[in-house]
């Protein structure tokens, strides 16, 4: 449904979706303003226990260890508030983290008296070894969590979660994996990771409609989650607690199964994953040879998934000290919505790579770049 007045090269940010996912939606919409009561309470009671399962079977975990929530800030929410932290504890988080999330970090610290401790990962990153390396220096007694991403959001680098999770949970640090651009860019067995808790967004990379998001918990850990948001069902399991939490709009959790279904018969998920990680490799070796940069990845791409960060040439970085007028110029001179990211005191490029991209876009960007480089 994206326009066509703009090379759009962020799907990372908010996903987009097909037109059949937007009209499924309409139509249950319309469902809710026709019949309230029924469509909020008695379809959803209904629909529920299919709608864990068909996602359930899609992420490879149980139903019985998944909930849903709107957003991956909804899920990182309820898990680490959840917690029950002591002073001089320390939450281990990457400086590649999320920001949100890393605010939600300072927060449950502030509250309770722990810490968060972040770690620097500098770039490039030249393999997963070294991610894992970085990590495990990083761990101490005192560590309790290790908040880690799939796929970082300013750096697009896929980080090794499983054996991460191993070397943290066989020291007793739980380990809470931030998924929010994992499902539909990677092959997903989130139980083969074994993390205490794994979180992902469902509208980035899945193209549902905004607001699915979920959480996969240990099993031996579930009795302890509680929503962000306590309603009727508190007390009652996870499940009754998860499912109701307010009024809201359901039909994007509604959309899940069709959204599955849809997009397996359409492409199949395989080829989609495989089209976007190839088209995001090619892009990424294409940009850091037009615009003489080093990557911060490896070029064989074995480190990304379906995004790829690039820094911006020099030149660009002296005239355009901060992303929002770079970012603005993009869009309104070129018609080319990209993200312009500021982290560890420089400003870096992420290009997405779905579907309805084609080589012409990096091509085009790569251009406008060079020639704004000078
Ligand atoms: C790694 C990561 N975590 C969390 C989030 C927050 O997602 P949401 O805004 O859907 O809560 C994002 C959003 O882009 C993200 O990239």
């Amino acid at each position: 449904m994206l326009g066509n007045d703009v090379t759009f090269l962020n799907h990372g940010s908010f996903g987009a979706r097909p037109t059949a996912v937007h009209e499924h939606q309409e139509a249950l919409r319309r469902q809710v303003e026709r019949q309230p009561i029924q469509a909020i309470d008695a379809d959803m009671v209904e629909l529920m226990p299919s709608i864990r399962s068909s996602l359930a079977t899609f992420l490879g975990t149980a139903t019985d260890r998944l909930d849903l929530v709107a957003n991956a800030s909804e899920a990182v929410n309820s898990i680490l508030r959840s917690l029950e932290l002591s002073p001089g504890d320390e939450l281990l988080v990457p400086d590649h983290a999320y920001g949100a999330v890393h605010q939600t970090l300072r927060y449950v610290a502030h509250r309770t008296g722990a810490t968060v401790k972040v770690v620097h990962v500098p770039v490039p990153v030249h393999d997963s070894q070294e991610l894992v390396n970085l990590v495990q220096d990083a761990m101490t007694d005192r560590t309790r969590l290790l908040l880690i991403d799939h796929v970082t959001s300013p750096t697009a680098i896929r980080f090794p979660v499983r054996e991460l999770a191993a070397v943290a949970r066989a020291r007793g640090i739980d380990v809470l994996v931030d998924g929010a651009h994992a499902p539909g860019m990677l092959d997903l067995k989130v139980d083969s990771i074994g993390a205490t808790w794994y979180i992902g967004n469902l509208h980035k990379w899945v193209c549902t409609p905004i607001g699915a998001a979920f959480i996969v918990t240990d099993p031996d850990r579930i009795d302890t989650l509680h929503p962000a948001i306590i309603s009727h069902g508190y007390q009652q399991g996870h499940v009754e607690e998860f499912n109701w939490q307010g009024t809201r709009d359901y039909t994007p959790w509604r959309s899940i199964p069709f959204v599955l279904d849809w997009i397996q018969s359409e492409w199949g998920w395989d080829e989609m994953r495989r089209h976007n990680h190839q088209m995001a490799s090619w892009a990424h070796v294409m940009l850091c040879e037009a615009w003489e940069v080093e990557p911060i990845s490896p070029l064989d791409g074995s480190l990304l998934g379906s995004m790829a960060t690039l820094a911006l040439p020099e030149s660009i970085r002296a005239s355009y000290q901060q992303l929002g007028p770079l970012h603005d110029h993009l869009r309104d001179e070129h018609a080319i919505e990209v993200p312009i990211m500021e982290w560890d005191g420089r400003l870096w490029l992420r290009v997405s790579a779905q579907l309805y991209n084609r080589p012409e876009d990096y091509r085009r960007l790569a251009d406008v770049v060079r020639i704004m480089a000078g």
